[in-house]
């Protein structure tokens, strides 16, 4: 596209303010701005403009939910029973059979995390300090190993972080893996919109640009290559999981197989909620459709409504561990399903109409993002099912407090603990019954608790006060 074409083209969409400080950029400025605005879709920001940004739509709030109804944890009847094993052996049959792969995304920018790189090179294991990206991919090599074929995983990452992200790979030698078995994809960036509707400029030639959500891994998958590729392998299902919980299950036989079973379209994952004020999602019923519903979108008095027994009546946090369909990416990455957007009012530092550099204090601009659990109540049958907290969730969200690396260290020893107790290993703890000793197991020892009940003979003792490292 020539610069005039360009300036025609965001004149035509009330954009042209993107190209104010044109004549003032190099050659190599005016190139980057032209390569930023074409990989824009550029018909759809007048009617996202109008929708989101000057018109503030925000998807209505359901009058009235439900509870959603999850599969328990442990089966209840002997009908669950039978399922449960059923789907086990279905489970495997789909990861032998190549049928299964791993979908993690990791195209956000982790600000709270405040890490400046991928969120995935943070270091999390309690002893090897091993980065999460490493977490992943010995677990999934764990899994490769016991079935006997490498389980194709897919990286979704975005411009901010995809040479980094590859180059950390590559540098640490794809921690094993078979780099053919891995295929990156870049998802779409957004930019952030004044309050007015016109994109805002990060520098003279450049877009405040963010990523658009990890909804976007649908269209991403299929404008990338991604989902050609998953088809040419025979990829049935999809393992999904964010960058940022070492506890996660890459794969779960069980879960794979009861998805795969129930004909559901997308399964999801969900813990038991802490309580009332904890700020997670919770999976409800509305109008006979599954959804996520935020918790700044949940009443407060549903919030707090309990069963007979005390438990919350709203109590299925989502987790971001979903498993999917590949021919659900098909049908909504090519347009027939349409994702909503949210409207989020963030701080986004920019350049201003005279040039000069703007840091600001209150929000001045309009960001929008695509979820990925939006797509639950466009889905045909979706199933949700109760997993433990301690077992399979403790995200690197925050720098400090909740949902940190010191959190999340504490639990995987935890479960570390718990797996080694279960397999018949004594383990020496604290009066207030904390494991008194550092745990870690390579996931290239055992990627769960089964895996490690077939090598429980191999298990060393563990010492009040030890470091031991298990591989
Ligand atoms: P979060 O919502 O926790 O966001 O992402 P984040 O970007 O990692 O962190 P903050 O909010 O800036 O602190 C949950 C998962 O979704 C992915 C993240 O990489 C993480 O795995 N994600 C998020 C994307 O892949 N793309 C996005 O645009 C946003």
């Amino acid at each position: 596209m020539t610069s005039q074409e360009l300036a025609a083209r965001l004149t035509s969409i009330g954009q042209s303010s993107v190209l104010r400080f044109w004549q003032e950029l190099d050659e190599a400025g005016q190139r980057r701005l032209i390569e930023q605005i074409t990989a824009l879709d550029l018909d759809q920001i007048p009617g996202l403009v109008a929708k989101y940004v000057t018109g503030k739509y925000t998807p209505p709030i359901p009058s009235r939910f439900d509870p959603a109804t999850p599969l328990p944890h442990d089966p209840q009847t002997p009908e669950q029973r039978k399922l449960y094993e059923d789907a086990r052996k279905r489970g495997r049959e789909l990861v032998r059979n190549g049928q299964v792969a791993a979908l993690m995304v990791a195209g956000g920018q982790g600000t709270r995390l405040g890490h400046d790189g991928p969120k995935g090179e943070y270091p999390v294991t309690p002893i090897r300090k091993k980065p999460l990206f490493q977490v992943f991919a010995e677990q999934l090599l764990g899994h490769s190993r016991h079935y006997g074929r490498t389980i194709p995983w897919y990286i979704m990452t975005s411009e901010a972080n995809d040479a980094a992200t590859r180059a950390f790979f590559k540098k640490h030698d794809y921690f094993g893996y078979d780099p053919s078995a891995i295929f990156f994809f870049q998802q779409g960036m957004m930019p952030a919109f004044s309050f007015d509707g016109k994109m805002l400029l990060a520098e003279k030639d450049s877009l405040a640009l963010s990523p658009g959500g990890n909804g976007d891994c649908y269209r991403s998958m299929v404008r990338s290559g991604a989902l050609e590729d998953m088809k040419k392998r025979g990829i049935k299902h999809l393992s999904f999981f964010f960058v940022d919980n070492p506890l996660v299950h890459c794969i779960d036989e069980q879960f794979l197989g009861l998805h795969d079973l129930t004909g559901s379209d997308i399964s999801s994952k969900a813990i038991p909620k802490a309580s009332p004020e904890e700020r997670v999602g919770v999976f409800a019923m509305a109008d006979g459709k599954l959804q996520v519903v935020e918790y700044s979108d949940m009443p407060r008095e549903l919030a707090a409504q309990t069963n007979p027994d005390g438990s919350l009546r709203y109590s299925s946090a989502s987790i971001g561990i979903h498993a999917f369909r590949v021919d659900l990416v098909e049908r909504i990455g090519s347009g027939e399903f349409k994702l909503p957007w949210h409207r989020a009012e963030k701080k986004v530092p920019c350049i201003d109409e005279q040039g000069s550099r703007v840091k600001p204090q209150q929000p001045n601009a309009v960001k929008l993002e695509m979820f990925m659990f939006d797509v639950l109540p466009l889905s045909h049958n979706p199933l949700v099912y109760m997993t433990q907290r301690g077992e399979e969730f403790s995200p690197v969200k925050n720098a400090e407090g909740n949902d940190s690396p010191a959190t999340s260290r504490r639990d995987q020893i935890r479960r570390a603990a718990r797996w080694l107790e279960a397999c018949g290993v004594e383990i020496p703890r604290t009066g207030e019954g904390e494991v008194d000793a550092v745990i870690e197991i390579s996931s290239k020892f055992a990627a769960n608790l089964e895996q490690l009940m077939a090598r429980k003979h191999e298990l060393p003792r563990i010492q009040r006060g030890a470091t031991v490292y298990i591989e």
